[in-house]
């Protein structure tokens, strides 16, 4: 008798993407890595961790309430600081909050991303996805059922497309529930959503009646241009904000949280959350919450001057890699360029177009060959879009090592072209 599992969902190539992220670089260590969307090395301070804990406890020490108890005990599902989130959120995002239960604190994006699908698919319907894009979003709807609608970006990013897309597709019966939406400097691609989009997209859902899943992670981080309103302060009643410390303060904390839709007859989802939540992970490590708690308090309430050094340094990396990659592919006068790139004004990342197919198993030759390794765009994608792009992060590689890396594959790509027939 065999006790074999059936295994379809999980081979699921999109449910590696994030496992794959982590390891490529140590599976090929010679290789210099642009592939991981990791914060800069140098601004991951542990030194955060005794200051953020020590304002934390001094903070607590002026209360009733009992340090033993809130960072040694099991601890309240939301969390336990709902309230300085709360505060933070207004100052950084004018984004009031009237009830701070109506946050949950989570284990990262991953865990609030989890969480709110959970509490809002129970009875179907559709989640619409920008396609392609971050696989912690696409890989969790994948594992939990829930059936996706992949939006190409160019359909995304256009109001009237979208609107369309959306009428249609409830015209046919079917129900729109949520959309997730990284309005600014998404991954992979870096696009963002302009405010006009924004509020289109928010009318959509008012008139459809569905919810938008909004994800901050990457907002802290403009080089140019002015902010755009962040969708929640723009509809609190439409918006589950989805709220990340991965990249302004670090990934190793593990935290971050969902604001549930507030208002006069919305409903109370945090309850949901918090029963799902129970069942999962109990309640975030007091000690994380307590480290990013005091941090917050001993920031004013604001992350913005902790992130400026950072904005700097990661505004000089992204113009050294545009640099680099102008100097590897410059455009020859009229003829079309073969390599091309986009120039965003924020985020991680820089996306290449390639004159041809470069998918996982190129990526492996790279990394293997030509010492350098490039995330293929298309490995986020859920239906195998953007086939000839590749993902390069600028945020966690010196000067130096951008350089040689953007060097390396120059050599790669010409290697390419020439066994491509002209
Ligand atoms: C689009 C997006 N959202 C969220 C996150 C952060 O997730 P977490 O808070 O789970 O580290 C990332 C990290 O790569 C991301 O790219």
């Amino acid at each position: 008798m065999s006790n074999a599992v059936e295994n379809t969902l999980f081979e699921h190539p999109i449910l590696n993407v994030i496992h794959l992220l982590n390891t490529i670089a140590q599976e090929n260590p010679a290789a210099i890595s642009l592939a991981s969307g990791r914060p800069d090395d140098e601004y991951c301070d542990p030194a955060l961790i005794d200051k953020g804990l020590a304002r934390y406890r001094q903070h607590i020490a002026s209360t009733e309430l009992s340090l033993t108890t809130l960072l040694c005990q099991y601890g309240k599902t939301s969390g336990i600081i709902n309230e300085i989130i709360a505060d933070y959120l207004y100052v950084d995002e004018a984004i009031t909050i009237s009830n701070p239960e109506n946050i949950v604190v989570c284990m990262g994006f991953q865990e609030a991303c989890t969480l709110t699908l959970l509490s809002l698919f129970e009875g179907g319907g559709i989640l619409l996805v920008p396609d392609p894009v971050f696989s912690g979003v696409t890989g969790i709807a994948k594992l939990l059922g829930i059936k996706m609608l992949p939006v190409p970006m160019v359909t995304f990013l256009d109001p009237t497309a979208l609107r369309r897309l959306a009428e249609e597709l409830e015209s046919k019966g079917e129900k729109i529930r949520a959309l997730y939406a990284i309005p600014d400097f998404s991954n992979p691609t870096a696009d963002s959503l302009s405010y006009p989009a924004r509020e289109a997209m928010l009318r959509l859902a008012n008139e459809l009646n569905f919810f938008i899943l909004e994800d901050t992670a990457y907002r802290y981080f403009r080089y140019e241009g002015d902010e755009i309103a962040s969708m929640r302060s723009m509809d609190s009643r439409r918006v589950f904000l989805l709220g990340s410390f991965s990249k302004s303060i670090f990934p190793g904390l593990r935290m971050g949280y969902v604001v549930a839709p507030e208002g006069a007859g919305v409903m109370p989802f945090s309850a949901r959350l918090c029963k799902a939540k129970s069942l999962i992970t109990v309640n975030t490590p007091a000690l994380c919450q307590a480290v990013v708690g005091g941090l917050l308090i001993e920031n004013n309430y604001s992350l913005k001057s902790l992130n400026q050094p950072r904005v700097l340094s990661y505004t000089q990396k992204r113009k050294h890699m545009l640099e680099c990659l102008e100097r590897a592919f410059p455009s020859k006068g009229d003829s079309q360029p073969t390599v091309t790139w986009n120039h965003p004004a924020g985020g991680f990342f820089i996306n290449v177009h390639l004159p041809f197919v470069f998918g996982q198993a190129e990526m492996n030759e790279c990394a293997r060959d030509f010492r350098v390794i490039v995330f293929p765009t298309s490995l986020f994608s859920v239906t195998n879009e953007a086939v000839n792009q590749v993902r390069l992060s600028f945020s966690n590689a010196t000067a130096t090592q951008t350089t040689q890396a953007i060097g390396r594959f120059k050599t790669y790509v010409e290697s390419r072209l020439g066994k491509v027939p002209s």
